[in-house]
């Protein structure tokens, strides 16, 4: 028996270690040796050993990349040493002002410096534990991530296990998390075919992506990893004297180093590098939006430090946002969640920046105007960081001679009732309240994940249910039925089902997300959650005027203003009944006392004789509650005299400078009102 223990476990080390060497070689080498129905087979066997005899599984096993449960959310972690961020120079010019900075702190005229492609992805920071993966974290704030180490697992070209026969108790790996132009592609052109609301570039789609609770999802997105940082607490001989030698230890430690790079003995060196890939990074698979040059040697990146956000001895000289021409084939007017109807330009699809850039925003019809755009016309279309592309010039010069201004219509292109554009503002919009497109977006909107999170409720089904007429409102979403549904394009028993539970579990969602999910304009979550902790029920916020709206901390008068006008519009005051009805959450609980205005702070009391109910001490507690004091001597600035029987020589002086006297009964009304005025029901 233990004989086929001993066996059992060599092959499954074997196993281990040849599919760890396969994918090794395929992911970060990028030269696979093992042909796929081997991998397959291999694999399979691997798994099937790990199935019978589960004491073999190892957490670096390669059957343990995609976890079978989905999270249920993720724990924040602090990171050991912060993650920093790195300053930008925008040219050479502003670089060579940073090289003269750091060569003045540290006193010498030049240092060798390495140059590396900075990828447009995110920030992961890896740990290792005896050279094995056991956590993986986004970089959060630099302070503080999340822990998304079954998610980080998917991530093919990432080890497991280092490469190392003795590795030391504890290894830290920082790197870029991104996704390859194509997958990108690919992974929008799924999103479009079932209505899902595109991302807009593949650091928004690797953002979203490290998010998804589901490690299913992550595997088939794809994700790849370059690593450039390495830290090895106790063993920092390890990583060698310089970033260059990090990077080759990385490597050898089993991870993808971008080969990318170069170590610079000059500044015209690092020039060089930076002009050669702003054209050269169009062919790369990725995203890169500029170079970060750090110094090379270690003991001078420790004598330069960090200033608050960023280390003195790196920096990130970033290059200009793209530009390219196309056409202008259309405009067409989109009508967003508010009502505000976007000018979109229709182009002849190009290449921008990694991506196929077929549609770009115009902003409003103050900018239409201002460009003079006319279909036909040629437009320089850019792109920058996480902005969707934008026009930002016409070529007027090679308008062709029959070409159209472009224009916003006058009727909305979804209900076809007559759009305005207040005066003095830029933003044309739909006002009707019942118009598909603003009921859409509601919809979408109160089914996100901040608000309701009702998972699975896409664009495409709001899309569906209102087209259908099926759903008029928010509130008309709980009383949908699974046979309602059922006999939609694409539905299904199992789907339906699930469906109607997600929007029925939404009702326990807490007050604050309701607010926020009604959608009223500059309430964001975080407004959302200020304005719901005094205002502790839904009656409290539509019977506060602006005022007190706008007294509550964080709150400026044109949000109390926004809200105060929502919630007097009739219909919007039905759909609040109604939501009520159907069970929703539209109260939270109670501030903590010491949350509220305290009706009696600044009073002061002197208790004299024996109160008929009350003790000393229970009547001196109640007043105290309520945010008064209670003194012992009696003086002009005494507020109140509570008097009861046999009082003595306080009540004669309370009389003589004559100070309001109550008798237990008074009080007891005056802490009742004053609570009642201050907090009602
Ligand atoms: S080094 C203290 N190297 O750029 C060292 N960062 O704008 C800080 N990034 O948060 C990071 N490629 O997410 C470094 N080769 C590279 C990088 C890189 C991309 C990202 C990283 C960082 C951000 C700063």
């Amino acid at each position: 028996m233990a004989q086929l223990d001993t066996a059992l476990i060599k092959r499954a080390t074997e196993l281990r270690s040849q599919l760890q060497q396969a994918s090794y070689e395929y992911y970060v080498l990028d030269a696979p040796t093992l042909p796929d129905s081997v991998y397959d087979r291999l694999y399979r066997e691997l798994q099937d050993l790990e199935t019978q005899h589960p004491e073999l599984l190892t957490p670096d096993s390669p059957t343990q990349r995609v976890g079978a449960q989905p999270a249920r959310q993720f724990t924040s972690v602090r990171h050991n040493i912060p993650l920093y961020s790195l300053e930008n120079a925008f040219d050479l010019g502003e670089y060579h002002q940073w090289e003269a900075r750091w060569q003045r702190l540290a006193e010498i005229d030049d240092a060798p410096a390495v140059t590396e492609l900075k990828i447009d992805g995110n920030a992961l920071a890896l740990t290792y534990e005896n050279g094995v993966l056991v956590r993986g974290a986004t970089r959060g704030d630099g302070i503080s991530g999340e822990e998304i180490t079954q998610n980080v697992k998917t991530i093919r070209s990432i080890p497991l296990r280092l490469q190392l026969d003795s590795p030391p108790p504890v290894v830290e790996v920082r790197g870029e998390a991104f996704i390859p132009n194509d997958v990108f592609e690919q992974i929008n052109a799924e999103r479009d075919a079932v209505g899902d609301a595109l991302f807009a570039n593949p650091r928004n789609a690797a953002a979203g992506t490290l998010r998804q609770l589901d490690s299913k999802v992550v595997a088939a997105r794809r994700l790849d990893f370059f690593a450039y940082t390495l830290i090895v607490p106790g063993q920092e001989e390890m990583r060698g004297d310089s970033q260059w030698a990090a990077l080759e230890q990385l490597q050898h430690l089993g991870f993808k180093v971008n080969p990318n790079r170069a170590l610079c003995g000059t500044s015209d060196a690092v020039a060089g590098f930076y002009n050669r890939w702003e054209t050269e990074r169009e062919t790369l698979p990725y995203l890169t939006d500029g170079v970060v040059v750090k110094l090379n040697d270690f003991s001078l990146q420790q004598r330069l430090g960090f200033t608050q956000k960023f280390p003195r001895w790196a920096i990130a000289l970033k290059y200009p946002a793209e530009e390219v021409p196309t056409t202008l084939t259309g405009l067409t007017p989109q009508v967003g969640r508010t009502g505000a109807v976007t000018p979109v330009a229709e182009l002849t699809p190009v290449q921008l920046a990694g991506t196929t850039v077929s549609r770009a925003t115009l902003h409003n019809a103050d900018r239409l105007a201002e460009l003079d755009i006319h279909i036909g016309d040629t437009v320089i279309v850019r792109k920058a960081g996480e902005i969707i592309p934008e026009v930002v010039r016409v070529l007027t010069e090679l308008r062709p001679a029959d070409a159209q201004p472009g224009r916003l219509p006058d009727r909305c292109p979804e209900c076809n009732e007559p759009l305005v554009k207040p005066e003095g503002e830029a933003v044309t919009r739909c006002i009707n309240i019942s118009c598909p497109a603003i009921l859409r977006g509601a919809l979408s909107h109160w089914a996100s994940r901040d608000a309701m999170d009702i998972q699975g409720l896409g664009e495409k089904w709001v899309q569906q249910w209102v087209e259908q007429g099926m759903v008029q409102s928010v509130a008309d979403l709980y009383s949908l039925t699974v046979e309602q549904l059922l006999p939609l394009e694409r539905m299904g028993e199992q789907l339906a089902q699930k469906l109607v539970a997600a929007i029925q579990a939404s009702k326990a969602k807490p007050w604050d997300r309701v607010l926020y999910g009604l959608g009223i304009r500059h309430v964001g979550s975080v407004n959302a959650k200020l304005l719901t902790a005094p205002f502790y029920t839904v009656e409290r916020l539509m019977a506060a005027d602006v005022d007190a709206i706008a007294a509550v901390y964080g709150i400026g008068p044109e949000i109390a203003q926004s809200v105060h006008d929502w919630f007097s519009v009739g219909a919007n005051q039905t759909l609040v009944d109604r939501l009520k009805a159907a069970g929703l959450q539209l109260a939270g609980p109670p501030p903590a006392p010491a949350d509220r205005p305290l009706p009696l702070a600044g009073k002061t009391f002197v208790l004299t004789g024996t109160l008929p109910h009350l003790t000393r001490p229970e009547a001196k507690a109640k007043i105290e509650a309520a945010g008064g004091k209670v003194t012992s001597s009696v003086s002009k600035k005494t507020s109140y005299v509570v008097v009861g029987a046999e009082a003595g020589s306080k009540l004669e002086k309370a009389e003589k400078l004559g100070l309001t006297l109550l008798s237990e009964a008074e009080l007891l009304v005056l802490l009742d009102t004053l609570t009642a005025a201050s907090a009602p029901e």
